[in-house]
């Protein structure tokens, strides 16, 4: 039996060592790897070379390993395999690295002459670097990072080497099928040490320059560095008689990289422009384009711009097709915009070669065909024209409108609210976060709107589910804005019920036009909309915009919000126990939804029964987030002066320092969570000869073990008495007085449905004797006007 056993074992060991693991990361002289089979991976794992495919053609390239999206070298760009097989071996003859196939040399990758030596061997580095050295005396023969394609990765040089005369610059792939040099290239170009800057060219042409390198940044990548960026840069340089480099590393771990897209924009690995603009027109247009006398023609002007369309687009005009196979999409449109008749143009499938359309240039010259292949199209549109989504037909093809205005209009926004920063003196403090958040707005719409633009892969669009709507509509909707439409008031103004024809019921925020705080809070939720899709939060459909009227559009909630019920006499009878529970299990999904929310952190500073939005089967949607404020994932604080919120929702250390973290939306929740289980407001009463607010009273009867007391009467009947303790319990670890002691969103869900699980014994927590508002308003104020004491008097009298 132990001889079987043992024997099995050692069978075990010998089949594993016959096929070792794949993690080979080193060819040595003499060796072929069939690449067609096995790939190479470098020692830490980090980045695999092999064999990939884009739609069309074969390659051989090195990618990261958890990531295939981007292809960070390719050893054959000019040269895609076309036979089935493929070995990658250095020539025992010449010593060179080289891809073969069916016996003869495809492809010479190391070009320098080495020569034949079986000391030589190549490595996959954890770097991404592929080197071929002489292991006699480690002297490096080549490496893949003095031969950059379009991907810049840590510790990979731009620039150039005076002695040797070597350049290292990346180039653009043709299109995003084809890997063959394109029509950019990014590369280092100082004139001298205080000026040394990046310059994108177009065929060797200037295209775009970043200003010069200065204090970890350059003027023209405003999102570089910037706090808002997942990627942290630590840039450097070389600046010396043999050499003249630029080049970067990740700080705090997190490795960035750059990808020059085929039409011209610097990116990093979450598609994230790492360098904003679009296009480049030829004008000097403040963000780093290069002014070029060749591509401005008479008959265009500043307000031209290309916008992009997928779909089912046909104009009803003439095109013609060059089948120039070296023609990129960035040619096509440099074509389009030189030829006054030209309204859009797009290229043939592979991104290759130039379809253009010509015509007299008015929106109504384009209509959209039922049929038609759905290729990427660019189309120049001037002056912006917006359309009616003429709801009462219900007509799908105005839709198709939506994303090119949306993007239009959130690009003529931002300009508006680029204006309006500089118009407006904030102070000083305000100012700066205002230009972060702002930059990071442009981030975003670079990110979303016009991701798909520049990401010409993606052939299928991911769909922007945000309209535009024209102001006519909404008038029609809401019967201009009649008083019996009329829902409520909103943190920053009205909000109207609408209707889309016969059917669509629609809610409309309009922010008010005075206060010009309302813009803020409008960009904000532009931003949050863009991202933020769960069950819980309530769905904002569009957005109008028409002078200094701005309105968002969401989807109408026929049960209004939760107080409408809650603190209602007869209504708050509807809202039985288990409604209750699954409203309290809603929130905290939704919740939790903001607080994980991927590359984001959502802290909505603003949570309170009027923002619980009920659905026909009273299921929780929390709405408004105009005061929500976006952290990125390592951010777990901030400060603000200007405290935004509801008192009696807010937690202490927000009402009195202004510090916000994910631990004051959880307060708020607690506060949230006791109101619906008592059906009562958290405003002050006297109780036992104190004045004491609804968590002081919560605590006090949850310290004398008489905590179902606090139940609502109305719920007797209904009332599941573990789950209802249980609930009071988590409530009143939400609202802790340090922010510490409080658990995460993720804890309170699993508090609330383990029933078995243990739960800590609260400390007492933040309430404030003889301290509460009467009305659960929004308000703001400045911290710093106010002393703590005169603290007191400020949320007294707040509206
Ligand atoms: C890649 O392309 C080659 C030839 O074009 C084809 O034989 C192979 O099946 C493709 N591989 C994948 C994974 O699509
Ligand atoms: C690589 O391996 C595949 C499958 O084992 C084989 O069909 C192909 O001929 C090999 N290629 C070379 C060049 O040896
Ligand atoms: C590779 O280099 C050798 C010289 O070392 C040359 O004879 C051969 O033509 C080259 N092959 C290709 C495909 O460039
Ligand atoms: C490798 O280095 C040894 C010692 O310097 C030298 O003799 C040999 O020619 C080198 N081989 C190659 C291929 O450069
Ligand atoms: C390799 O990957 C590990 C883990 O993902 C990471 O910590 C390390 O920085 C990477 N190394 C390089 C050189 O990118
Ligand atoms: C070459 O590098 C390897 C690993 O870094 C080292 O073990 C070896 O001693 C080196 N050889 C010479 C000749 O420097
Ligand atoms: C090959 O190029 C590398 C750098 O790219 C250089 O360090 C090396 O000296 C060159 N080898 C020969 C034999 O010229
Ligand atoms: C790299 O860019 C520099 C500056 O534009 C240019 O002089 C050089 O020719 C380029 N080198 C290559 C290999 O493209
Ligand atoms: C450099 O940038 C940092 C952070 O952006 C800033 O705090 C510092 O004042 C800047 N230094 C100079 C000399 O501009
Ligand atoms: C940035 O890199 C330089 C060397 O390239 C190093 O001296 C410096 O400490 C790094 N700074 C940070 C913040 O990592
Ligand atoms: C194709 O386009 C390229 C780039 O514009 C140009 O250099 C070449 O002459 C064109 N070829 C033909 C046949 O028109
Ligand atoms: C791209 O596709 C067109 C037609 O579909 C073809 O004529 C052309 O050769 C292709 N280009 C390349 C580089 O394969």
């Amino acid at each position: 039996m132990n001889i079987l056993i043992i024997f099995t074992i050692l069978c075990t060991i010998l089949i594993i060592n016959s096929f070792p693991a794949t993690g080979v990361s080193t060819i040595k002289a003499g060796d072929q790897l069939n690449l067609t089979t096995s790939q190479l991976v470098s020692p830490g794992g980090n980045f695999t070379l092999g064999f990939f495919n884009t739609t069309n053609y074969r390659y051989i390239g090195i990618w990261y390993t958890n990531d295939e999206t981007y292809k960070v070298w390719v050893a054959n760009p000019s040269t895609p395999i076309i036979s089935s097989s493929g070995v990658l071996m250095i020539d025992p003859n010449t010593g060179k690295l080289i891809i073969a196939t069916g016996g003869t040399t495809l492809v010479n990758i190391s070009d320098n002459q080495s020569s034949p030596d079986s000391n030589i061997a190549a490595t996959l580095q954890d770097t991404g670097n592929f080197q071929l050295k002489n292991e006699t005396d480690n002297r490096t023969l080549w490496q893949s990072f003095d031969y950059p394609t379009n991907v810049l990765l840590p510790g990979m040089k731009l620039g150039s080497d005076l002695r040797t005369g070597k350049n290292w610059n990346l180039t653009s792939w043709l299109s995003n099928d084809i890997a063959d040099f394109g029509v950019f290239t990014l590369s280092w170009e100082p004139t001298d040490e205080a000026s040394q800057r990046l310059m994108i060219r177009r065929r060797g042409q200037p295209y775009w320059t970043s200003g010069n390198l200065n204090n970890q940044t350059f003027p023209y990548m405003p999102a570089l560095n910037s706090p808002f960026s997942k990627y942290q840069y630590n840039l450097s340089y070389v600046y010396t008689d043999e050499e003249r480099s630029f080049s970067f590393h990740g700080i705090n771990g997190v490795q960035p990289m750059w990808f020059l897209t085929p039409g011209g924009r610097v990116q990093d690995a979450d598609n994230f422009a790492v360098w904003t603009p679009e296009f480049c027109y030829g004008y000097d247009s403040g963000d780093g384009c290069v002014a070029d006398s060749n591509t401005i023609d008479q008959c265009r002007d500043e307000n031209d711009k290309f916008n992009w369309l997928n779909g089912d687009f046909a104009p009803m005009t003439s095109s013609s097709y060059d089948d120039n196979s070296s023609l990129s999409m960035s040619d096509c449109m440099v074509r389009c915009w030189n030829d006054c008749s030209c309204l859009g143009f797009t290229t043939s499938s592979n991104g290759t070669g130039c379809i253009t359309w010509t015509g007299a240039k008015s929106v109504d010259n384009f209509s959209i065909s039922p049929t038609g292949s759905a290729v990427l199209k660019y189309v120049l549109i001037s002056p912006i024209p917006i359309i009616s989504p003429n709801p009462s037909k219900g007509n799908a093809k105005n839709w198709i409108w939506a994303p090119i205005v949306a993007s239009i209009i959130l690009l003529l926004f931002s300009a508006g609210l680029l204006w309006y920063l500089k118009k407006n003196k904030l102070r000083r403090e305000e100012e700066k976060r205002q230009k972060r958040d702002d930059e990071y707005f442009l981030e975003l719409i670079a990110s979303d709107s016009f991701k798909d633009a520049s990401n010409l892969e993606s052939n299928g669009r991911k769909g922007s589910d945000l309209m535009v709507f024209s102001f006519a509509t909404i008038v029609t909707a809401t019967n201009d804005f009649a008083s019996e439409n009329k829902l409520g008031e909103g943190g920053f103004g009205p909000v109207y019920k609408g209707k889309l024809g016969d059917e669509q019921e629609i809610a409309i925020k309009r922010l008010s036009r005075t206060s010009g705080q309302g813009l803020v809070e409008f960009k904000n939720e532009l931003i949050l909309i863009a991202k933020l899709q769960h069950t819980n939060l309530v769905r904002v459909l569009g957005c109008c915009i028409r002078g200094e009227e701005k309105m968002l559009i969401y989807e109408y909630m026929p049960n209004k919000s939760l107080d409408f019920f809650l603190f209602d006499e007869t209504r708050k009878t509807l809202l039985e126990w288990p409604k209750r529970w699954n409203i309290i299990e809603g929130v905290a999904q939704g919740l939790l939804y903001l607080h994980k929310y991927s590359r984001m952190r959502v802290i909505h500073r603003d949570l309170k029964a009027s923002n619980v939005l009920l659905d026909e089967s009273m299921n929780p949607k929390i709405s408004d987030f105009g005061m929500a404020r976006i952290f990125k994932q390592n951010e777990t604080e901030a400060i603000t002066n200007r405290v935004v919120g509801t008192y009696g929702y807010m937690s202490p250390e927000y009402a009195m320092e202004g510090t916000f973290s994910v631990k004051s939306d959880v307060f708020s929740f607690g506060v949230l969570t006791l109101e619906i289980v008592s059906g009562r407001r958290n405003t002050s009463f006297s109780y036992l000869d104190k004045t004491v607010n609804l968590i002081g009273y919560a605590w006090e009867l949850w310290l004398k073990g008489d905590a179902l007391v606090l139940e609502d009467p109305t719920l007797a009947d209904s009332h599941v008495i573990h789950q209802l303790l249980r609930t009071i319990h988590v409530a009143l670890l939400c609202v802790q007085e340090n922010a510490l002691d409080r658990p995460e969103m993720s804890d309170v869900i699993s508090m609330l449905n383990n029933d078995t699980m243990s739960l800590p014994f609260p400390k007492q927590p933040a309430f404030f004797i003889g301290r509460s508002a009467s009305k659960s308003t929004s308000v703001e104020r400045k911290l710093e006007d106010y002393s703590v004491n005169d603290m007191t008097i400020t949320v007294m009298k707040a509206r």
